[in-house]
């Protein structure tokens, strides 16, 4: 195969659907309703029925959801939120952003935040006080909890849940990579006070431009994020609350309703493309494969761990498939994120991971043969690991193996 395989790509699916846009983005031109109106309001309403929430309300990012649920959720300056530092970077800068301080608690092979871990911070660092967890040698509140839904798996919730009803926390859960994931029937979305979602491009439902959502179960909260999210504004000029423009353009909320009917085949073609990498590549010693440890994975990423990433990439590129890295730095290393040195805490398993996660292409509209090619460049790699790093199977030089990328059907 001589094919040239990007990271992500967006053609073909554009083109499958481009038809059927065209015709309503011309109504749209037609309609002179771009900020609001019928076509932010249908996909608020067909985003919830989707999440089974009660209420979705859209703004333009889902670094700005984040945001806007902080500050629903009324964080005062110095307080403390517990945070996973194995994620892209809004999840904790947004908690900076309100002068409040992420604590970074370590990661689980799942690569979410170990529930664990959060509780036995809490019971070293914490009392309560009139009802509330207070961090013992600063002083400073610990409001609540921002779960990652990383790579399209959600967190262990069953834990984290009941551990912040247990310390009067609240929960913000960072769903921007994982729509349509879910524990048990129960869909990411519901497990935050406040849920948030992006629709960047590459995201598994995602725009032509920037998006994001957050769900609530909450009435009282949902009227909270609508007005912060249009200056504070209730109605026209009557503003009751300090708010920002975070509107989601008409186009976007279209475009995004248009995806959202077929969300759910991107997500099983995701999770077919995801098994079969799985089958392949668990076989290789120098690979470790990911986890679905927790619910229904829908695969926006699907990383690996390898014990020679720089020779790995360098060889799958000669072959022009395309890997990338996420996250070559944990969060706790980004200088206006470091905290200070009372609340500083150790994440070795995040910082192993940095080491050594890399990304294969996992779209949709990626071909079996396309899969197939990415698996046998892979078995066919030829690695001289003169100084491993150690995962959890040890690595050792791998030979070229004998499978070709002839066969058809993902099986
Ligand atoms: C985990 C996570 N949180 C937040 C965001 C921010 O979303 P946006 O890019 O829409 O601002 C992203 C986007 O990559 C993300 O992956």
């Amino acid at each position: 195969m001589n094919h040239h395989i990007p990271f992500f790509s967006l053609e073909r699916q554009l083109s499958n659907i481009k038809n059927s846009l065209e015709l309503q983005i011309n109504q749209l031109l037609s309609s002179n309703q771009f900020v609001g109106g019928p076509y932010v309001d249908t996909f608020e309403k067909k985003f919830a029925t989707y999440t089974e929430t009660t209420h979705a309300i859209s703004c333009n990012s889902g670094t700005d959801a984040l945001w806007l649920s902080l500050a629903a959720l009324e964080i005062t300056p110095n307080s403390i939120v517990l945070t996973t530092p194995f994620s892209f970077i809004a999840s904790s800068s947004e908690i900076a952003a309100h002068k409040a301080h992420p604590v970074f608690i370590d990661i689980d092979e799942s690569y979410n935040i170990c529930p664990k871990k959060i509780e036995t911070w809490l019971k070293i660092h914490a009392i309560v006080r009139h009802d509330r967890a207070v961090h013992k040698k600063t002083g400073f509140p610990i409001a609540g909890i921002i779960s990652v839904d990383l790579f399209g798996q959600c967190a262990n919730y069953n834990a984290i849940k009941s551990i912040a009803n247990d310390w009067n926390l609240w929960i913000i859960e960072d769903a921007c990579q994982a729509v349509g994931a879910h524990i048990d029937n129960k869909k990411a979305g519901t497990f935050g006070d406040i849920s948030c979602f992006s629709l960047y491009p590459t995201k598994n439902l995602g725009v032509c431009g920037d998006g994001g959502v957050m769900t609530t179960n909450s009435t009282q909260l949902a009227e909270k994020l609508f007005k912060l999210r249009n200056h504070g504004r209730a109605t026209h000029y009557n503003y009751e609350c300090q708010g920002r423009n975070s509107r989601l353009d008409a186009i976007q909320a279209l475009i995004a309703t248009e995806k959202l009917k077929y969300l759910d085949d991107y997500n099983d073609r995701r999770r077919e493309i995801a098994q079969y990498y799985t089958k392949r590549l668990s076989k290789i010693p120098f690979i470790k494969t990911p986890r679905e440890t927790v619910g229904h994975h829908v695969y926006h990423q699907y990383s690996i761990q390898v014990t020679n990433r720089k020779t790995i990439q360098e060889q799958l590129l000669e072959k022009k498939i395309e890997t990338n890295i996420f996250y070559p730095k944990t969060l706790d290393q980004i200088p206006f994120l470091t905290p200070p040195k009372e609340l500083a805490t150790d994440c070795p398993i995040a910082h192993n991971t940095t080491q050594n996660i890399l990304a294969l292409p996992i779209w949709p509209e990626l071909t079996d043969n396309e899969i197939k090619y990415v698996c046998s460049c892979l078995e066919n790699s030829y690695v001289v690991n003169r100084n491993p790093r150690p995962l959890d199977t040890p690595a050792i030089a791998y030979t070229r193996g004998k499978r070709g990328c002839s066969e058809s059907g993902l099986s």
